[in-house]
């Protein structure tokens, strides 16, 4: 997107990212969960936090809900308002990323080329899509919230899953799937991806 703003002058800090990296001891990062509402995005994001704050380590969740209710609070679930909350997400994140800290987003975010704006927007192997999979029968069962009871009652349009499509990734860094695995599982999964990958 073109910045709409002119005469508008980039500024470098004297903070330098590897200077970052020297406090934390660690890269700064973007896992990107992406799922279907109820597939575990924010379970899994919040447990990955609370472990990682246990060793030590810089980090911090974006999460959908929550984002909504401030920042995205003028977005709905159009199209282009999902697009522009994760185009936002996508910046808010790589702000997070350059001061450090591993950041774990929690979106729907059901457009691949939504997603691939964000990956865009970092460095080559410093995104990392996880595909937090839950065929919708089990989201519907699980119901958390009972948006899907709502939706399949016509209560809610355009719902992911129901009335909205929810476009898998093709190529993920990751996948967890919560239908076949407890949540323990699907931490360490994460866990061992990040040490693999050479987050950690
Ligand atoms: S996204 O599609 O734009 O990435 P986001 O993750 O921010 O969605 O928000 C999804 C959350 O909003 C869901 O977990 C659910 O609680 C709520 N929600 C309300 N309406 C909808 C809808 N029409 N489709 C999907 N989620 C919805």
């Amino acid at each position: 997107m073109e910045s709409k703003a002119t005469n508008i002058v980039w500024h470098e800090g004297y903070v330098a990212s590897t200077d970052f990296e020297k406090h934390t001891g660690h890269k700064g990062a973007v896992l990107w969960f992406t799922g279907l509402s109820g597939s575990g995005k924010s379970t899994i994001a919040r447990e990955v936090e609370w472990r990682l704050h246990e060793m030590g380590k810089q980090v911090f969740v974006l999460d959908g809900d929550n984002i909504r209710h401030g920042l995205n609070k003028d977005l709905g679930f159009s199209p282009e308002d999902r697009m522009e909350n994760i185009r936002r997400i996508g910046e808010v994140a790589k702000l997070f990323r350059d001061s450090g800290t591993i950041v774990l987003t929690a979106f729907i975010s059901p457009y691949t080329s939504d997603r691939d704006i964000a990956r865009n927007l970092l460095p080559e192997g410093e995104f990392h899509e996880v595909h937090v999979d839950c065929d919708v029968d089990e989201c519907i069962k699980r119901d958390p919230k009972g948006l899907y009871k709502k939706a399949l009652d016509g209560e809610i349009p355009s719902f992911t899953g129901i009335s909205a499509p929810y476009e898998a990734p093709e190529k993920p860094e990751l996948v967890v799937n919560t239908a076949e695995n407890d949540l323990a599982a699907c931490v360490d999964q994460v866990l061992e991806h990040l040490k693999t990958s050479g987050v950690l």
